[in-house]
């Protein structure tokens, strides 16, 4: 059993790549082993490594970067998924990919069910809507949408919050987008157990698209209120506390890409058929934290 990992040293990919070792071998790799830019060198690699599953967790992820640097985020977050899934297609394997809250407009006031309309708002979400629509070509695809990944390892909204309140006294953050935050950890265990139930049955015919999250939502203001606490709770020293975060609307927080107001997506899809129980987006919080802290 040979699984191709994209974006190894990636929030997504790191955790995948822990995981995934009991399963078999994973050929993992980062830009410098396989750049996703060169459709050729995509090709090339897939031939000589001949694996039996693709896992798409790399991608361009910059996502105010992204309006100034529409091409290569296309490259890497359409044209890579287009060529790894023809590629899946050639050899008849599946391709696990990830994508993002971010295809939808945030409108909705209810959770996005996977069957609803997208309508991306900014070029990284446009790129990742084009990367969805090429991978769904092919049958045999698992696509994993979700949101507001957070992970002990790379950068991210936790991390940066972290950094933010042991040198500042005061912050702004902004409370009219809601979602999900949701561990690296908890995306690797779901996609160990797809990628289980998959070896496990050849007639395997729950391919599609899916929405995982944690359970539970939040703003980025009662997000960023409750990581303070839980980093004092645990002992770190700052310079603030959670009462010196002021809450804000978007519009006082101009950034260069649009953000979705509401991110929450439906999980029931995806826990009915792999009879899953993901965890509260707290639990995994407070985990994280205390991988860090301690
Ligand atoms: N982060 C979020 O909040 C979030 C939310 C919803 C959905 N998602 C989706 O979840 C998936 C995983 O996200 P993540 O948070 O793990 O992202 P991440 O931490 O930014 O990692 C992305 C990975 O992609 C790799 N990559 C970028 N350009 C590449 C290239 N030219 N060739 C090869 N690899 C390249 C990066 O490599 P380097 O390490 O070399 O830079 C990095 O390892 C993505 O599909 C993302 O769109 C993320």
């Amino acid at each position: 059993m040979k699984i191709l990992l994209t974006g190894k040293d990636g929030q997504v990919g790191f955790a995948l790549h822990k995981k995934l070792l009991s399963l078999g071998k994973v050929v993992a790799t980062n830009r410098h082993e396989l750049d996703l830019a060169s459709p050729d060198r995509i090709k090339d690699f897939v031939d000589k490594i001949k694996p039996d599953i693709i896992i798409n967790p790399a991608a361009y992820t910059q996502v105010d970067k992204a309006e100034s640097e529409k091409s290569l985020a296309h490259q890497i977050n359409a044209i890579a998924p287009q060529v790894l899934a023809e590629k899946a297609s050639e050899l008849n394997i599946p391709i696990i990919h990830f994508s993002t809250d971010y295809v939808f407009d945030g409108l909705k006031k209810e959770p996005y069910l996977e069957t609803d309309q997208a309508n991306p708002q900014s070029v990284y979400g446009q790129t990742k809507w084009e990367g969805e629509e090429e991978v769904r070509q092919y049958k045999k695809h698992i696509i994993l949408r979700t949101s507001w990944v957070f992970s002990s390892h790379g950068q991210n909204f936790l991390k940066t919050i972290l950094t933010l309140i042991q040198e500042k006294t005061s912050l702004n953050v902004v409370i009219d987008q809601i979602g999900a935050p949701t561990s690296s950890g908890a995306l690797a265990d779901v996609t160990y157990k797809i990628v289980k139930a998959i070896l496990n049955n050849p007639n395997f015919k729950d391919f599609g698209t899916y929405h995982v999250t944690s359970v539970g939502d939040t703003d980025w203001f009662r997000y960023a209120c409750f990581i303070v606490d839980e980093a004092i709770r645990l002992g770190l020293k700052t310079t603030m506390t959670s009462k010196d975060i002021k809450p804000i609307s978007s519009d006082l927080y101009p950034t260069l890409a649009k953000r979705p107001f509401n991110s929450r997506l439906v999980t029931d899809k995806i826990t009915k058929t792999f009879m899953l129980e993901l965890s509260n987006w707290e639990e995994e919080v407070k985990r994280a934290l205390k991988e860090i802290i301690h």
